[in-house]
C-alpha cells in the first residue's frame, strides 16, 4: 500500500516537473525575435600613459607581441559611433585577446561590449571567436547578451580603419547583426 502511494507520488511529481518545463518553454516566442544592426568603432591605444590595452603575459623565453603565439592582451577600449576619437563614448569594449595560432597569424578574442549610451545603457553583447592579427578583416560570433540583448545570437565583422604608429593608436570598425528579444 505504502509503496503504491509512493509510486503515485513519484508519478505526480514527474508530471508536475514536466508541466513546469512545458509552461516555462512557452515564455518566449521565436517569432518575436528582432534583428538589430550596429556599427561601432573601437578606439585603442596600445602604449603610453593612457593605454587602453596591454600585454598580460606570454610564453617564457619568447617574444611577447601581437604576432607571437601565446601572448595574452587585456583591453578596455572606448567605443564610439564614428571613427573620430573625440566623439562621445557609447560603450566600452572589455575583454581578452590571445594570439592563438602557432604561426602568430590568428588570435582568439573574448570581449564584452558594455553599452553606456541612453538606448542600451547597462546591456552587453558577448563576442567570441577567431580574428586575424595582421589581415584587415575578420568575423566572429556574437554568442550572447544581457539586458536589452538577452538571448542575442549573431555575428560581428571587424576591420582596422586607421593606425597611427607613433601614438600606437588604432580604430577598428565593427558591424554587428544580432537577433534578440
Ligand atoms: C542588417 O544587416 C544585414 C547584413 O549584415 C542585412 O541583411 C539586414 O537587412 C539588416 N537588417 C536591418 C534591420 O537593417
Ligand atoms: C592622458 O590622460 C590625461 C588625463 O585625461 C591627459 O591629461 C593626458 O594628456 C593624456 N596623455 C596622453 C599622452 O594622451
Ligand atoms: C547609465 O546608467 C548609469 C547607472 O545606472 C547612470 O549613472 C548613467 O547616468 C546612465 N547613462 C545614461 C546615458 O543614461
Ligand atoms: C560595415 O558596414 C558598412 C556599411 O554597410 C560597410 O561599408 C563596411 O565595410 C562594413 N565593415 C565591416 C568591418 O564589416
Amino acid at each position: 500500500m505504502a509503496s503504491r502511494s509512493n509510486t503515485s507520488l513519484a508519478k505526480l511529481s514527474l508530471f508536475l516537473l514536466f508541466a513546469i518545463f512545458l509552461s516555462s518553454s512557452k515564455a518566449y516566442d521565436r517569432h518575436q525575435l528582432k534583428e538589430t544592426n550596429l556599427t561601432l568603432y573601437f578606439q585603442d591605444f596600445s602604449s603610453g600613459p593612457n593605454a587602453t590595452s596591454a600585454i598580460v603575459t606570454g610564453i617564457p623565453g619568447r617574444v611577447w607581441s601581437f604576432s607571437s603565439f601565446g601572448t595574452i592582451f587585456v583591453g578596455d577600449d572606448p567605443i564610439t559611433a564614428g571613427p573620430h576619437m573625440d566623439l562621445p563614448q557609447i560603450a566600452r569594449g572589455q575583454g581578452i585577446f590571445t594570439t592563438s595560432s602557432l604561426d602568430g597569424v590568428n588570435a582568439h578574442i573574448t570581449y564584452s561590449i558594455v553599452f553606456t549610451n541612453r538606448e542600451y545603457n547597462g546591456s552587453t553583447l558577448e563576442i567570441q571567436g577567431r580574428v586575424f592579427n595582421l589581415a584587415s578583416a575578420a568575423e566572429t560570433a556574437v554568442v550572447g547578451g544581457t539586458g536589452k540583448f538577452r538571448f542575442a545570437t549573431g555575428f560581428a565583422t571587424f576591420q582596422t580603419v586607421s593606425f597611427d604608429a607613433t601614438l600606437f593608436y588604432s580604430v577598428t570598425q565593427c558591424n554587428i547583426t544580432v537577433l534578440h528579444y
